[in-house]
Order: structure tokens, then C-alpha cells, then sequence
């Protein structure tokens, strides 16, 4: 018998939920667990990594809500939305290990973010949408979270850009996932840590010029 969510491919293929634990998670159990982290939605800035995002089924719910935000506070001026919603695409973060599911997370992402734009402007600005694409691929990429490899061989490290705003530039510094989830406020030693043990302040594998934040695009890499 069919049911409501069989339209949401929830299971791909056998196969792949054998081989990779890949059963996808329905829309409404989405909306219930990105409830319960509600208050971060008051911050723009707020960062969100998921790491096996599948093709992005809590990170579309994530910058729904952000762009829903930003439509409230900041769509009577253009060039005001533009830059927060550039803000709000550099917040969110994913890793799944499938190519196939990364490329439609990223596409789902674009299309949410499209369909906000067009809805509330009829000019749009090819520079800002480019820019997102471009976002989009650096900060949902294919990798193995567990082994902070990426890569077809997982030859590599994942690497995740740092994106912060100094009024209309961007600062952009590449960390490795592994040190880059080091920021996070754990039970670890960590950057934000106010005890007495050492803080842990990782070093990026790479700084980039500050770049004005409608000129993302125009990264090499
Ligand atoms: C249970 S599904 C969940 C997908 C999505 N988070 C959701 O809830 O709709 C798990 C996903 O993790 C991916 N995956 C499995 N192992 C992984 C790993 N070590 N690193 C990154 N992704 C992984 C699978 O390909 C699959 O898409």
C-alpha cells in the first residue's frame, strides 16, 4: 500500500539503503527536529552542518526558515536581502558520501533559494546568484565524515571554507572538516572554551583576499 511520503523518496534502492544506510527522512520528522533547535533561527549567522546530508532533506528545511527570516527583517531594500541571503548560504554546511546525492542537495538548495529571490524581486542580480552557486559547491561536498576524507579513493581531506563578513567584503579561510568541527562547543577543549584548559584555535590550510561578497563567485576554487 502506498502512503503519503512514498512521493519523497524516502528509499532510493535497496541496494543503496544496504550499502550505505541511505533512507531519507520524511518532511514532517524534518520539520519536527528542525524545531527543536528553533532558537537558532533568531541569529542569521548561525552555522548548520550535516554530516551524511543525503540529497539535503534537513539542510532545504534549514535555509527555508533562514530565507523566510530574512524576508521578514530585510525585503524592502534588494541590496540589503541580497547580502544576508549571501550570509545565510555560507551558514549551512553538508557532507554526504554519494555524488549523485550531493549534487541534487545542492540543486534543491539553489532552487529554495531561487524561488525566494524571484518571488520578492523582479531584477535579479546575476552576480549574487552565481555567488550562491558557488557557496553551494564549497560547502556541500562529497566526502566520508567519518574518516574526514573526501575524494573518489577518499585521497583527500575535506575541506571546508570559513566565510565571515567585514561590512560589504568577505573573508574566506579554508580549514579541514577535522579542525574545522573543532570549533564546535563540545564537552572537548575548544576554541570557545573559558576554563582553564588550553584552547584549541585550529590554522586554516588556506586564506584567501578579502573579496566583495557579491564577487564569491569569482573564486578559483
Ligand atoms: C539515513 S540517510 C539520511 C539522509 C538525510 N540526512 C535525511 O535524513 O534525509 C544517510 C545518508 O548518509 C550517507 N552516508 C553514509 N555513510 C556516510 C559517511 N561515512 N559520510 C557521509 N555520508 C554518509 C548515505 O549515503 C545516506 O545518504
Amino acid at each position: 500500500m502506498r502512503n503519503k511520503f512514498d512521493s519523497e523518496n524516502i528509499i532510493k534502492s535497496k541496494q543503496r539503503s544496504v550499502d550505505f544506510g541511505e533512507v531519507n527522512t520524511n518532511s514532517e520528522i524534518v520539520k519536527k527536529m528542525v524545531d527543536l533547535v528553533n532558537v537558532e533561527f533568531e541569529k542569521l549567522d548561525s552555522k548548520f552542518l550535516e554530516p551524511a546530508c543525503g540529497d539535503g532533506n534537513f539542510l532545504c528545511e534549514v535555509l527555508e526558515r533562514k530565507l523566510n527570516l530574512i524576508k521578514k527583517l530585510h525585503s524592502k531594500q534588494q541590496i540589503d536581502y541580497e547580502k544576508y541571503a549571501i550570509q545565510v548560504c555560507t551558514s549551512i554546511y553538508g557532507i554526504e558520501l554519494l555524488e549523485d546525492n550531493i549534487v541534487l542537495a545542492r540543486n534543491r538548495l539553489f532552487e529554495i533559494f531561487n524561488r525566494h529571490y524571484s518571488k520578492l524581486f523582479k531584477k535579479l542580480n546575476q552576480e549574487i546568484i552565481k555567488s550562491i552557486r558557488k557557496i553551494l559547491e564549497l560547502n556541500i561536498v562529497q566526502g566520508d565524515a567519518l574518516s574526514f576524507k573526501s575524494g573518489k579513493r577518499l585521497e583527500k581531506f575535506i575541506i571546508f571554507p570559513e566565510w565571515s563578513f567585514i561590512d560589504n567584503l568577505i573573508k574566506r579561510r579554508d580549514f579541514t572538516y577535522k579542525d574545522f568541527i573543532a570549533y564546535a562547543p563540545t564537552v572537548e577543549p575548544n576554541l570557545f572554551s573559558n576554563l582553564d584548559e588550553k584552547a584549541f584555535v585550529p590554522k586554516s590550510v588556506k586564506e584567501w583576499p578579502l573579496t566583495k561578497y557579491y564577487k564569491i563567485y569569482e573564486f578559483k576554487k
